[in-house]
């Protein structure tokens, strides 16, 4: 079985989908991309429908990261789906918690830092209204804690 990955920001165009495509490149580098099943999602439904923002692809790219989504938003049923839903900040975390409806579906939703940099509570920030440069503090931050979930999970597929 597949391990289902779904990262999960507020729009679906900045953050979340550049996640996806990091961890996507990790999985392939390590020739795993048959154990995983990856997306992402925002809480908003802003962006249904949209290409990620220009700022990610351009960032994606200049790291030689393929990125292709279509935004969407989560529902319920995800929470049953995925294996592990990754919140980008608190408030995408808190408002994954109000629509989960069961214990388990509750346990799957974590913090994506707290993969690279446990019990610290710290987000990947919004770069929405930033410039540039905020895009790529955004890769790096990323790129580490796609690295730590990856050997995380890594241990469940093998
Ligand atoms: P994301 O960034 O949650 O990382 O995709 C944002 C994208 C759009 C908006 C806010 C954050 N917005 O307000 O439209």
């Amino acid at each position: 079985m597949k391990k289902k990955v779904l990262f999960v920001c507020l729009g679906n165009i900045c953050r979340s989908p550049m996640a996806e495509a990091i961890f996507k490149d990790l999985v392939e580098r390590e020739n795993l991309s048959d154990k995983f099943l990856v997306d992402s999602a925002g809480t908003a439904n802003y962006h249904i429908g949209k290409n990620p923002d220009p700022r990610t692809v351009q960032v994606c790219q200049e790291h030689h990261v393929k990125i292709k989504h279509q935004g969407q938003q989560i529902c319920v049923k995800d929470l049953s789906y995925y294996d592990h839903i990754i919140a980008m900040d608190l408030q995408n975390l808190s408002n994954i918690k109000k629509i989960a409806e069961t214990r388990e579906q509750m346990n799957k939703i974590r913090l994506m830092r707290d993969f690279s940099e446990p019990h610290q509570n710290l987000i990947v920030p919004d770069p929405y209204y930033g410039n540039l440069e905020d895009f790529e503090e955004v890769f790096s931050i990323l790129t580490k804690s796609c690295k730590a979930l990856l050997e995380k999970v890594k241990e469940e597929v093998n």
